[in-house]
């Protein structure tokens, strides 16, 4: 058994024990998790691609598996009831045998709609956890993802196991894997597609199976946020490159951006300096600050970068407070990340569910917590030339842009560098540098 094998044990350890606790407290007699089901495409016999429940794919690594469910109380071992139907159209999923399998009592399904027999008898007092209610309803199970589970569920997410962890960092090893041979397409003239092509044939992950729609944006194209469009054609001058891609392990989501600059032009000497900014902040990550405080300090840092290359001028406060530093870096500073690239819980402040919205005026801000050793974030600062936002500046903030410099930077796009960092009690481990991608 490798060393996943060893640490999923303590894994499984820990998610049984935060149901008997949350199961107990809220007297119920546990938990029913729905894999999920097929969402068929409206007007077709075809279904959309699969996305298993975050809530299943939390006890273990089945992706692809629909109707299938876990029984848990957090005291008996778990029971697995697994899909597997006799049906000579679609591949079915061999019996599990795995690292994993030894910590369930596994039954089989052959028909997703005789499932009631596998479950417990009487259902009354057991919670639904999944996403298709008429199912619960269906089975009578009238609890369905009570506010009180998913609250403490979802605060208890960013302390990752030490099993998770280890999948965050091998989903790191094959995005930076993927982020390497991109680069290098990009540096041989591939198209937005190529490139894209180049990093899923590196990871060996379909566009399916990557935790999200990757972003490869040449030129001005890296100034859009949330481009996934891949041109097919070559730009006729090529200067720039932005590519936010992940990886899937096990289920559990690499995120990672970096920005490239074709020759060393002034926007090379930018892409050092946002690098820059972005392992300072890093360096400011330990258990006891607040995450916002962290979002905060890069508009102060921003601010800074943008006097010294005389793209702004001014003092510190009144580009942030003029709003400056928004247009160019209108995002949030980074998120949790774990079984979703967004990870649930950024704003959860106790197990109650305690809400901390984004500060005022930073509404993208995706994480307001307080950081504690075991979480893992990514910082992912940027600055782009978006002109539906500088437009919208007030003359006074208008006044002391150097529009020249705007005009020049503008056929670039934009620069944003993304890392996944592990914050433990005495250091920080930048999964993505440690893993190769260095800059
Ligand atoms: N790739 C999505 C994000 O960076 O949040
Ligand atoms: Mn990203
Ligand atoms: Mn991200």
């Amino acid at each position: 058994m490798d060393q996943l094998g060893h640490l999923y044990h303590a894994h499984v350890t820990e998610l049984n024990r935060r149901v008997a606790e949350i199961t107990s407290r809220e007297s119920i007699d546990g938990l029913i998790i729905h894999s999920g089901q097929y969402h068929r495409q409206f007007l077709d016999d075809l279904s959309y691609p699969f996305k298993v429940n975050p809530h299943f794919k939390a006890w273990l690594p089945l992706l692809d598996n629909p109707n299938c469910w876990i029984v848990a109380n957090g005291v008996d071992k778990p029971t697995l009831i697994y899909f597997r139907p006799e049906d000579f159209w679609h591949k079915v999923s061999d019996v599990p045998e795995a690292f994993w399998t030894e910590h369930f009592t596994i039954k089989l399904l052959t028909k997703a709609d005789r499932v009631a027999e596998l479950l417990p008898q009487n259902t009354k007092a057991w919670a639904y956890i999944g996403e298709h209610l008429d199912v619960a309803d269906v089975l009578g199970i009238t609890s369905r993802n009570p506010d009180a589970v998913l609250n403490y569920l979802h605060f208890h997410r960013a302390d990752k196991t030490h099993y998770e962890l280890e999948c965050l960092r091998r989903a790191n090893q094959i995005a930076v894997k993927g982020h390497l041979a991109a680069k290098q397409a990009f540096y041989q003239g591939g198209s937005e597609f190529e490139i894209q092509q180049q990093y899923l044939s590196e990871i060996g992950q379909s566009e399916n199976e990557v935790p999200y729609g990757n972003i490869i944006a040449l030129n001005e194209n890296a100034a859009i946020l949330h481009y996934t469009a891949l041109a097919h054609q070559s730009p006729a001058q090529r200067r720039s490159f932005l590519i936010d891609a992940g990886a899937n392990y096990y289920g559990y989501a690499a995120d990672i951006t970096r920005t490239y600059a074709f020759e060393k032009t002034h926007f090379y000497d930018l892409i050092v300096a946002v690098n820059q900014l972005q392992l300072d902040i890093i360096d400011m990550m330990k258990p006891g600050v607040k995450y916002p405080d962290l979002h905060i300090e890069t508009h102060v840092k921003l601010a800074q970068l943008l006097n010294t290359y005389g793209i702004a001028k001014g003092d510190v406060e009144s580009l942030i407070d003029q709003g400056v530093t928004k247009a160019f870096f209108p995002h949030g500073l980074g998120h949790m990340l774990g079984l979703q690239v967004h990870d649930l819980g950024g704003f959860a402040h106790d197990e109650r569910g305690t809400n901390i919205p984004a500060p005022e005026g930073h509404p993208f801000l995706r994480c307001t917590r307080t950081l504690a050793a075991n979480q893992v974030l990514t910082i992912e600062p940027g600055f782009y030339i978006i002109d539906s936002l500088l437009n919208q500046l007030s003359p006074e903030a208008k006044s002391v842009i150097d529009w020249q410099q705007v005009d020049q930077l503008r056929p670039y796009g934009g620069i944003r560098i993304e890392d996944n960092v592990i914050v433990h009690q005495d250091r920080n481990e930048n999964l993505t540098r440690e893993q190769g991608l260095i800059d």
